[in-house]
């Protein structure tokens, strides 16, 4: 017989020992849970009613008188001992569970929040929006038009027949309908005064192609604002204080420009405009080293301009006997690329999150 209750306790302390081994350091909770559910059910095998123990309790009646008591006492004595073994397993993975539940539940409130970010526009928008308000606010409307053109809207119309050698500066991508992506938004001169006819006064930001290979300076596609005012008594003046005046708003009162000779097929006379250096101030010095961006000469080019050429008025049916106008045109990228120091504008065009982020 006391072989028996031996045995009970060996078979017991063999299939405890997964209850008294638990590494709590590497425990998880639904690992202790699930010791937890083994626990009861170990419990109910080993201390419930159909256990070995509860059968040996069965045998004490028919036990010899003089065996009885003892044998009694040593029963009582496994099963509390098993009994009390278990509650301090259930007991340890007990507290277990309730310390990571509060602990998981606990808030640190000094932990930093997490904030959702939210897009912003491109620089490049974010420029060709505050000119669009310079223009509107000084009555200009605002042109949208296609980039997909034939070459008479690209070149013809606007004086550059075929042949001409400022076709081949302007080279773009052709498709097989005699269609080209445009070079240059100058093509809105044409149909903007074909639509509304004269007097007028429109700009038209847009994208336009070239058939370039990237570099820091160039990319297949960039975006031009090009300008256009015709009515009557128009004058070179007009053209100058214009841009003057949109290059002051948006650069700042101190701003001067100037204007070279140049030669568009579209304007005569032509003239290349510049403005002082936003950084130098037309100095050519910052902080003691050549400027950068005005590379020392305390000018930045920005782009082209000149009074509408006779055949383009005429190309639109508009009489240059009657009216004169002037027209401008230049690159959104580079004077974005100048405004903010970035020296590659293929940048522009990566969709980089990190670079974008920092024009918002
Ligand atoms: N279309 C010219 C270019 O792409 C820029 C330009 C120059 C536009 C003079 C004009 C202009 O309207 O008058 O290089």
């Amino acid at each position: 017989m006391r072989e028996k209750i031996q045995k009970i306790r060996e078979n017991f302390e063999l299939e405890f020992r997964q209850f008294q081994e638990i590494d709590f350091l590497r425990l998880s909770l639904s690992d202790a849970e699930g010791l937890m559910r083994n626990l009861q059910e170990f419990k109910a095998k080993h201390t419930g009613k159909k256990s070995e123990i509860a059968e040996a309790k069965k045998l004490i009646k028919e036990i010899p008188p003089e065996e009885r008591a003892e044998f009694g006492r040593s029963v009582q004595e496994a099963e509390r001992q098993m009994l009390s073994l278990i509650q301090e397993a259930e007991k340890r993975l007990k507290d277990f569970i309730a310390e990571t539940k509060i602990r998981r539940e606990t808030l640190d409130v000094t932990i930093p929040g997490f904030r959702w970010r939210t897009g912003h526009l491109h620089p490049i928008t974010i420029l060709r929006q505050k000119i669009e308000d310079i223009f509107v606010s000084m009555g200009y409307a605002v042109e949208d038009d296609r980039e997909i053109e034939n070459d008479y809207y690209n070149f013809d119309a606007l004086n550059i027949p075929e042949g001409h050698p400022a076709r081949e500066a302007q080279d773009t991508f052709y498709t097989t309908k005699g269609l080209a992506l445009r070079s240059q938004t100058s093509t809105v001169q044409i149909r903007a005064m074909e639509r509304r006819g004269v007097p007028i006064r429109i700009i038209a930001p847009g994208k336009v192609f070239r058939n370039d290979t990237p570099d820091p300076t160039h990319v297949p596609m960039f975006h031009q604002v090009e300008g256009l005012c015709v009515d009557k008594g128009i004058s070179m003046a007009h053209l100058k204080g214009t841009v003057a005046e949109w290059l002051r708003r948006l650069f700042g009162k101190e701003t001067k420009i100037r204007m070279r000779p140049s030669y568009f097929p579209f304007t005569e006379p032509s003239a290349e405009f510049d403005c002082s250096c936003f950084k130098c101030s037309g100095t050519g010095i910052f902080q003691d080293e050549k400027c950068r961006p005005c590379k020392g000469t305390g000018w930045i080019e920005l782009g082209g301009c000149g009074m509408v050429h006779p055949n383009v008025l005429k190309n639109c049916g508009v009489n240059p006997e009657i009216y004169s106008g002037f027209a401008f045109g230049f690159g959104l990228e580079r004077m974005c690329a100048m405004l903010y120091s970035i020296d590659d504008i293929r940048l522009m065009f990566e969709n980089d999150i990190r670079f974008l982020r920092q024009f918002r």
